[in-house]
């Protein structure tokens, strides 16, 4: 009986060793991953996101270091949004210029980043009138984001722009409109927010329901001119 129990015992002493044994070698992997990735972002993409990643490069970027923009995107987003670029906007596509692991790395090195998790809620169902959407739209935004979400240099980033909406979905919109971002221009829109729009909930859906309907007048004409 003895013998048994020191049997256990040294087993399960075997399986705790292992365990943090593996533990470590994740651990040594992430932080390769993390310092690939800085590698190639500082030669890549610190000329407009910024060596902190605030968005304080020499040329326009935003901020990737951002509480609120990292919580609002997934992984999968991040590596999207750096394979397709957004094109017709400064942002390149990287999915020609750096292979599949650099862009995994890049997406492991902007998640580390992230300190804090942050709940922001979206409605369930998100649905609007694109109509009452562009009035407020017009009002609130379009001093940053441009005539139709097109975008001002330095001001605010291209909403309709065909490849963002691509790999965006409403609920980010919902929340990015929402909460802001901390630390950019982009204050929050949410009534009970610190921000200067207070609009309801159901307004903040109307302008999403519009941003969206950009979309259909982004996509090239099936009928010529
Ligand atoms: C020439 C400037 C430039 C370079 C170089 C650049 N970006 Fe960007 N990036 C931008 C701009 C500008 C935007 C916002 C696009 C817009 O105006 O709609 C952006 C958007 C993004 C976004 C989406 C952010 C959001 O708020 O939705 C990510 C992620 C991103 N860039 C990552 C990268 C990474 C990683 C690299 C390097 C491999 C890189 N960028 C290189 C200018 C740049
Ligand atoms: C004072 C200028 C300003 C105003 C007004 C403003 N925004 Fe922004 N917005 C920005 C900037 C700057 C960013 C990029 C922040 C960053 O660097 O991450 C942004 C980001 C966003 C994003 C994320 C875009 C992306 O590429 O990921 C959305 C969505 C957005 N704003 C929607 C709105 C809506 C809707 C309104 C009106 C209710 C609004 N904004 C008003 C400046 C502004």
């Amino acid at each position: 009986m003895k013998k048994l129990l020191i049997g256990i015992y040294i087993l399960i002493m075997i399986g705790i060793v292992f365990a943090i044994g593996n533990s470590n070698l994740f651990d040594n992997e992430n932080s390769k991953a993390i310092a690939a990735g800085e590698k190639v972002y500082n030669k890549n993409c610190l000329i407009c996101h910024g060596e902190t990643g605030k968005g304080e490069g020499k040329n326009a970027g935003t901020a990737l270091n951002n509480q609120h923009f990292l919580n609002s995107v997934s992984d999968q987003d991040l590596y999207n949004y750096i394979k397709h670029g957004r094109e017709g906007t400064a942002m390149p596509a990287y999915g020609p210029r750096l292979s599949d692991k650099e862009i995994k790395n890049l997406t492991v090195f902007i998640r580390n980043w992230q300190t804090e998790k942050i709940d922001l809620e979206a409605p369930k169902s998100i649905t609007g009138s694109p109509e009452n959407g562009e009035k407020l739209y017009s009002l609130y935004c379009l001093s940053c984001h441009g005539e139709a979400g097109a975008g001002i240099l330095k001001m605010g980033p291209a909403l309709s722009n065909p490849q963002y909406l691509k790999d965006t979905a409403d609920s980010q919109i919902w929340i990015d409109t929402a909460y802001g971002r901390e630390e950019t221009r982009m204050g929050p829109s949410l009534k009970g927010q610190e921000g200067v729009r207070q609009l309801r909930k159901q307004d903040i859906s109307d302008i999403v329901s519009y941003i969206r309907s950009l979309e259909q007048n982004n996509a090239p004409s099936k009928t010529a001119e």
